[in-house]
């Protein structure tokens, strides 16, 4: 699974635990970013519906979520991989844009990334295997890529694992049944639904996806974009449509608190960390406006590493200085009091409030 910021890695557990004690047969997860914690609802037995605007996003959707892994013919995809895999090498826009002008990946991979980019797109567009293809190649070149874990700037020094060979696997698919859609949760959330458990995990500061995980939006279009800057973002980054409300701190508190009162689902779940535009007190209020119980549920956090190893300029000089290390992430969970004395009731966390 890729490098993401926000992802829910550790709190996987917990609000698979949630979901299942909710007694969950159709849950939402309105942010699915890497699809961790719908694939987790998923394995819990629930339809999962995963929503998402990035383009990576809704081919990881498409793979882990929407994708039977039970049905699915593994044996299928690891020859269509291994076909891939023998593709010989093409220079093309990756090898030039993120090799030599800027360093996300060493030229090596960027020819494998190049040809086996354009042979998905050449021989499997109309495969039912298109977005698996898609999702081991995304997940080979982040496990050579020479960044920290978001794609706003490489590292000055190629990163240890830059040097290995791209190798594509066969992604761990998911039995049972699911939904991708990629749109905006604003506009869409009041037409999904009905759900038992709807999990929202917004982002909550200034930091946008869309720049930080350009070169994963690009690859997946396509679409050989014209870029700007030292990391060569690409250019509709500057476009409207390419923002989230999310990411403006001004608005972001009004779109969160109408997705709140708009989703429809017995359980709501919703993720919070300490260095958020809203307080925890303004976020509880948006639940309680539902006119549901709310219970909060806290957790330390490690920082994902890009914070542990300080502030730098693109010389490589170090300019600022981490002002701390861990954080708290937050579950809120409001609903019917006694579903969600009963959802939180396996929680190993300090509920804050009842
Ligand atoms: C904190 S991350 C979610 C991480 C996810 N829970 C995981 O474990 O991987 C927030 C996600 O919201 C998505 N996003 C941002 N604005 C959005 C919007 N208006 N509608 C839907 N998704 C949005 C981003 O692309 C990102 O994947």
């Amino acid at each position: 699974m890729i490098k993401y910021i926000g992802s829910k890695r550790r709190l996987v557990p917990v609000l698979g635990e949630i979901c299942e004690r909710a007694g969950a047969r159709r849950a939402l997860d309105l942010f699915t970013g890497t699809t961790r914690v719908a694939q987790e609802f998923k394995r819990r037995g629930a339809h999962v519906t995963a929503v998402d605007t990035a383009r990576y996003a809704e081919a990881f959707a498409q793979t882990y979520v929407a994708l039977d892994g039970a049905a699915a013919d593994a044996q299928q995809i690891g020859a269509a991989l291994a076909d891939l895999a023998a593709r010989p090498d093409v220079d093309g826009y990756v090898t030039e844009t993120f090799c030599r002008q800027s360093r996300f990946f060493q030229p090596h991979n960027g020819r494998r990334i190049d040809a086996i980019r354009e042979a998905i797109e050449h021989d499997y567009r109309e495969s039912w295997m298109y977005p698996v293809l898609l999702t081991s190649l995304l997940e080979a070149a982040d496990r050579v890529d020479s960044t920290t874990g978001v794609q706003m700037a490489y590292v000055k020094q190629w990163a240890p694992r830059s040097f290995q060979a791209l190798e594509l696997r066969v992604p761990e698919l998911v039995p049972g049944t699911g939904t991708a859609v990629r749109t905006d949760a604003c506009e869409a959330v009041h037409a999904l639904g009905p759900f038992d458990v709807a999990y929202l995990d917004p982002p909550y500061n200034q930091h946008r996806y869309f720049t930080n995980y350009h070169v994963w939006e690009t690859i997946v279009a396509w679409d050989a974009p014209v870029h700007y800057g030292i990391a060569c973002k690409r250019v509709d980054a500057r476009d409207a449509h390419t923002k989230s409300v999310f990411n403006e701190r001004r608005a972001m508190p009004a779109a969160l608190a109408q997705v709140i009162r708009d989703v429809d689902a017995e359980l709501l779940v919703v993720s919070y960390n300490n260095e958020s535009w809203v307080t925890i007190e303004d976020l509880c209020a948006m639940c309680a406006a539902r006119g549901s119980a709310v219970r909060v549920l806290e957790y330390d956090s490690r920082r994902y590493v890009g914070a542990l190893i300080g502030i730098h300029a693109p010389n490589g000089k170090r300019v600022g200085r981490v002002s701390h290390t861990r954080n708290v992430e937050y579950v809120v969970l409001a609903g019917e009091p006694k579903l969600v004395a009963r959802a939180a009731s396996s929680s190993d966390a300090q509920p804050l409030r009842a």
